[in-house]
């Protein structure tokens, strides 16, 4: 049976029983306590938790998952996967463990065919009502085992909803090993189904037992898990996950380029799997808008790469591998999924890009690796350092399988030890910084819950006008609840309604005013979703008092939602032409929509030239300027995806969804807030681009009154400039370089004069020189020189004096401090006088040291008053050292 075969298998059976089919949530969720999306229910965890009611009472969904904590078992076991499809049903408050049990048994044993005598199944300890549904449908006693809270009770691994699970496993005979069922053996009996009746909330703890039960849910219910993959292994009767449709092409294609085929066991095998497995993952990761990183998903990403990189070059791939891979994957499941063929050209370049880099990085770290060894060889010591081999890991991505692997070629142990604890300290240090953030967060979200749950979500009414009436629902102080708050208070308010746009998708949320009829007014400063479609307004009270309870009125800045909503639609048109200039890869990743200016983030590998820039402004004032409609209409999302909207990379969309259209050139998913006709944008200007980490570029731009304000700043920088030169503006160019030129002559004739002006003085200097045993010697200070100046003296001087048997030492004061320089004459330098020797007591005295070699040398210190005394030492200097060069 193909896999397409298989989920659609899936999805009828359940949407034939009442359940309303949902698609995938991307991989990037919506949830502030989750890196990655890892089961069909997160999507839910509103509806279990009573957050928001859920739309219906039954669904059933094929979720793209992906879990990496057990990345390293991903290749050594059949089974492992990083990413995964999730076929999975689920009922909120509807049906419960009988129904869920029947439906998996009849639907493997008849839809999927499954040998009914294979089946097992474990149940959470005393969960006897499990066992008794069980054996209803047909699995005897003998064949369903008790598992404990590590295997039989399932939470997203974060706080929200939780449960005891039940799970279906299928025998896979005894080639797999002993038998004794599940509970002894999970290679052979493979899990394909985890049933989990939702009950609990969990509070927050560590592991998978170790965490608090904080109750019942206000909304019980069924979720459910199976792997396609696995059921994909048992129904095509194949050894490995990497053997099924899903990912035989991509195993195909490693073959091809190791030139050779799947070994059927060893370290080979690990590396076709493992370099196979994750091909899949990172293309649906980017895909989903994950770009590789430093942190978070990031991170997981570049993990995957990096680790699919080295298994390739252990296969002896030397080129690239990951864009042939991650192409095979777009081939092959590019129809199932539909976002790998559009982001087809992305993936190529991210993780062509991701590969050169690591490239690099295998080569330095090669470098540091065989100096490493070779010190460790010197020293006799044996062993490599748990610290070089963290080096490694941390600062050049270095897996430490391959410092292992080098060190034992080289005869060599490493401290593994050591290595642990350093890498334990950091990730701890990594830990305790998020989990207080993500602590704080859930505070706060636990008021909103409270009252989302009591009134249901805000009713926005910000599309059609800008005031309108509302009734105050609470007002929290700190984040709990408070009858009433009076003038100077910060606080956050909700309401029933409200036309405040909540800040969403880049645009920022409204400011404005509520007043009441006895007077109270408030001023809101920012409004945000603190849950989805949930407004908190952030607000201080001006005068009076604000009760819970009391009618307002509410009345946003107008001019600023104007401003904001010219920046949406100028975003928008941006987006558009930003595709048009440097291609279709460049799909935004993130934006500020704000008042009189927008930030548009977009990928792209390299900086835009001037030009592209020039091109791209052009572009949008005249699209902008044309004045085409903008047009927003509503469409469930399979319809505005044939209309070919574009969607934006992590936002998780409603299954109706807004659209908005500019003109026929832009057409958008998009909740925001938009002019009417383009030309109410006015103008556009670009600020320019800059690079905002790795293959993400940035635009700033000024838009409508702002644009205008930027240019009337350049006009009056411009004004002014041509003020000081005396021109019209449209003249100041002109004036400016002939100014500059007439300034580099002036600058040429001074330099000119004040050369000739050295000269004489240098040569007044020389006729000075007085004769000491052994030569001529000038000691004295001079005035208003610079320190280059005083050297050219001295050097001058010394040349001039006669037949270059003289020794010049010059002393000046400049800025309050002291200055020396030393020259010496040829004839003295043949008798092996150094200029420096003169200088070193005198320096000493101004509190400096003395520089230079040969014939010239100089020193500078703080002490200018020492001057003197340190031009009379360095006058006996140099009157020893001439005496004793003639001996
Ligand atoms: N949420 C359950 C799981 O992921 C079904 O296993």
């Amino acid at each position: 049976m193909h896999s397409q075969q298989i989920r659609s298998t899936f999805l009828d059976f359940f949407t034939a029983r009442g359940h309303e089919l949902v698609r995938s949530s991307p991989l990037v969720p919506d949830d502030p306590t989750l890196l990655l999306a890892n089961a069909g229910m997160n999507q839910f965890k509103p509806y279990y938790l009573g957050e928001s009611p859920a739309p219906y009472p039954r669904a059933v969904s094929v979720q793209k998952c992906a879990r990496t904590s057990d990345i390293e078992n991903v290749g050594r076991t059949a089974r492992h996967g990083t990413f995964f499809e999730m076929l999975g049903n689920f009922s909120f408050g509807d049906y419960f463990k009988q129904e869920t049990i029947a439906y998996a048994y009849e639907l493997v044993t008849r839809d999927f065919g499954l040998d009914p005598e294979r089946l097992w199944a474990t149940v959470y300890l005393d969960d006897d009502e499990s066992i008794r549904c069980w054996e209803k449908v047909g699995i005897p006693t003998s064949r369903i085992q008790r598992l404990g809270k590590e295997d039989n009770f399932w939470s997203m691994g974060v706080p929200g909803p939780c449960g005891p699970n039940s799970e279906l496993y299928y025998d896979r005979g005894p080639a797999f090993g002993r038998d004794g069922g599940p509970a002894v053996n999970d290679e052979r009996y493979m899990e394909i189904w985890n049933l989990v009746f939702m009950q609990f909330g969990r509070g927050e703890g560590e592991g998978k037992t170790d965490y608090p039960i904080l109750g019942e849910l206000p909304m019980k219910g069924i979720d459910t898990g199976m792997g396609l993959e696995r059921l994909a292994l048992l129904l095509q009767d194949v050894e490995n996950v990497c053997q099924t449709d899903l990912l035989a092409p991509t195993l195909h294609t490693v073959q091809e380029l190791a030139g050779r085929g799947y070994p059927g066991s060893g370290a080979e095998k690990v590396s076709f799997q493992v370099v196979t497995e994750h091909a899949r993952a990172m293309s649906f990761l980017i895909a989903d808008g994950v770009l590789p990183g430093n942190e978070g998903r990031g991170y997981v990403l570049r993990r995957l790469m990096r680790r699919a990189v080295r298994h390739g070059r252990l296969l002896g791939i030397d080129g690239p591998v990951l864009p042939a891979v991650t192409g095979s994957v777009i081939a092959n499941l590019g129809t199932a999924w539909p976002e790998l063929a559009e982001q087809a050209d992305l993936i190529e370049q991210i993780t062509r890009a991701e590969e050169e880099s690591f490239g690099r990085t295998l080569r330095q770290g090669a470098k540091l690796l065989d100096a490493a060894v070779r010190r460790a060889k010197e020293e006799n010591s044996g062993t490599l350092s748990g610290e070089t081999a963290f080096e490694l890991h941390d600062t050049f991505g270095f897996p430490v399988e391959l410092t292992l692997e080098s060190a034992h070629d080289a005869g060599l142990a490493v401290d593994e030890d050591r290595f642990k604890a350093l890498l334990a300290a950091q990730q701890q240090r990594a830990k305790s910084g998020g989990k207080a953030k993500t602590a704080a967060a859930l505070r706060r979200q636990e008021a909103y819950r409270e009252l989302v749950a009591r009134h249901g979500r805000t009713e926005f009414l910000g599309y059609e006008r800008t005031t309108a009436e509302g009734t105050v629902l609470a007002v929290l102080d700190e984040g709990s609840p408070v009858a009433a708050a009076s003038a100077g208070q910060q606080i956050e308010l909700i309401l029933d309604a409200t036309p405040f746009y909540a800040e969403r998708g880049g645009q920022v949320g409204d400011t404005g005013e509520l007043r009441t009829a006895d007077g109270t007014v408030l001023e809101i400063t920012d409004t945000r979703n603190g849950l989805p479609g949930f407004h908190v307004h952030t607000a201080r009270v001006v005068e009076g008092e604000i009760r819970s309870g009391q009618t307002v009125e509410a009345a946003v800045d107008a001019v600023r939602r104007s401003s904001v909503a010219r920046s949406h639609s100028a975003t928008h048109v941006l987006h558009a032409v930003v595709r048009e200039v440097l291609g279709k890869h460049a799909v935004q990743h993130g934006s500020l929509v704000d008042d009189g200016r927008l930030r548009f983030d977009f990928v792209h590998f390299s900086a835009l030239s001037q030009s592209q820039l020039e091109e791209i402004e052009a572009r949008v004032n005249q699209r902008v300027l044309a004045d085409p409609e903008v047009r927003v209409w509503h469409a469930d999302r399979a319809e505005a995806e044939r209309a070919g909207a574009l969607a934006l990379f992590g936002e998780k969309y409603e299954d109706t969804v807004r659209i908005v259209d500019i003109g026929d050139f832009s057409r958008e998913l998009c909740g925001g807030t938009h002019v009417a006709h383009g030309a109410q944008v006015g103008a556009v200007r670009l600020a320019g681009d800059v690079s905002v980490g790795a293959n993400l570029r940035r635009i700033e731009a000024w838009t409508g009154f702002e644009a205008l304000a930027s240019a009337d700043r350049e006009r009056q920088l411009l004004r002014e400039l041509a003020g000081l030169l005396g021109s019209r503006p449209e003249d100041a160019v002109g004036a400016l370089r002939k100014r500059l030129e007439l300034l580099a002559r002036a600058q040429g004739e001074v330099e000119r004069m004040r050369g000739a002006e050295l000269t004489a003085l240098a040569a007044g200097l020389a006729e000075k020189a007085d004769a000491v045993p052994g030569g001529l010697l000038v000691a004295t200070r001079v005035e208003g020189v610079t320190a280059q100046e005083l050297r050219q003296l001295a050097s001058t001087a010394a040349v001039r004096i006669a037949s270059g048997a003289g020794i010049v030492v010059l002393g000046t004061a400049h800025e309050g401090k002291a200055m020396l320089a030393s020259a010496v004459g040829a004839r003295l330098r043949e008798r092996g006088i150094e200029a420096r020797e003169v200088l070193s007591e005198a320096a000493a005295v101004i509190g400096g040291g003395a520089g230079g070699k040969g014939a010239l040398a100089s020193a500078g210190g703080r002490h200018a008053d020492r001057l003197g005394d340190a031009l009379s030492l360095a006058r006996a200097a140099a009157a020893t050292v001439l005496g004793r060069s003639t001996r």
